[in-house]
């Protein structure tokens, strides 16, 4: 990532810091509506797999309260899984800086009977409305390559976990195996936009996705990003021939 102080990727381009957030709201308020078909048509359902596997690493307890924090939730698929596989005392509450992404969430939670246990919350991961030590686990998942200041971000998530919480991020990876490599790039960069335009009208948002994630640091030099942050016992796996990976750290 070779930006200059205080600048960083918006995509292909370099833009300054306090202007990519607008650049990425503008991106997830034209997706919104389109969003969950176009996950699936994407990653042919895999995202379904990894998010499951997400939630299997967090275990939210079935007989204790549990308070768990989805940060750039979006349209909840994180936030429903932890609530159904949780019990009667888990509580999930999305957090997310785009309006248009919460409302098609909150729809969704209506239709599946979990308003009561997954509410959402209109906010910035880089300054979280939560007192400290509120959660007992925090969740990002496809979100934090999109966030300008990731460090803010991460002092936010241990701010907000308790003494014990733990930390999980899933998000795209670099995908380090030869011939997967090639065939990887070349469908991101021409399938994916097309089906963007075909299916949403539009193929430059797709274009966005598809770029932050090659900007986005390696997994090892991520899980230092985390450590720095103050998390302990911080590791990484790697899914799909490391398409994703999820990263772990705990507050201890
Ligand atoms: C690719 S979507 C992921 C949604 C969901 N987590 C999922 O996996 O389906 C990225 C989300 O990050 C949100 N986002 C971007 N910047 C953010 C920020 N600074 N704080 C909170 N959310 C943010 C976007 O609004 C969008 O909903």
């Amino acid at each position: 990532m070779s930006t200059s102080p205080e600048h960083t990727h918006f995509g292909e381009r370099e833009v300054r810091l306090d202007e990519k957030q607008g650049l990425v709201d503008a991106v997830f308020h034209k997706v919104a509506d389109r969003y969950d078909v176009m996950n699936d048509l994407m990653s042919f359902g895999l995202h379904r797999v990894w998010k499951d596997i997400l939630v299997a690493k967090v275990r939210p307890s079935t007989t204790r309260r549990f308070a768990h924090l989805d940060v750039a939730g979006g349209t909840g698929d994180v936030a429903f899984r932890i609530a159904e596989a949780g019990g009667r005392d888990t509580n999930v509450t999305v957090a997310d800086i785009n309006a248009d992404m919460l409302r098609v969430g909150a729809e969704r939670a209506k239709k599946r009977r979990l308003d009561g246990k997954v509410s959402f919350v209109e906010a910035n991961a880089e300054e979280l409305p939560f007192g400290d030590g509120e959660f007992d686990a925090y969740t990002i998942a496809f979100g934090i390559r999109n966030v300008p200041r990731i460090e803010k971000a991460l002092a936010e998530a241990y701010r907000v976990l308790r003494r014990g919480g733990h930390f999980l991020c899933l998000e795209f990876s670099h995908v380090d195996l030869p011939v997967l490599d090639r065939v990887y790039d070349a469908y991101s960069f021409t399938a994916i936009p097309a089906m963007g335009k075909a299916v949403a009208g539009d193929g430059a948002p797709y274009r966005y996705l598809v770029e932050s994630i090659r900007k986005f640091p390696p997994a090892e030099l991520f899980c230092d990003m985390i450590a720095a942050a103050g998390f302990d016992r911080v590791d990484c796996v790697k899914l799909s021939g490391g398409v994703v990976a999820i990263h772990s750290g705990w507050k201890l």
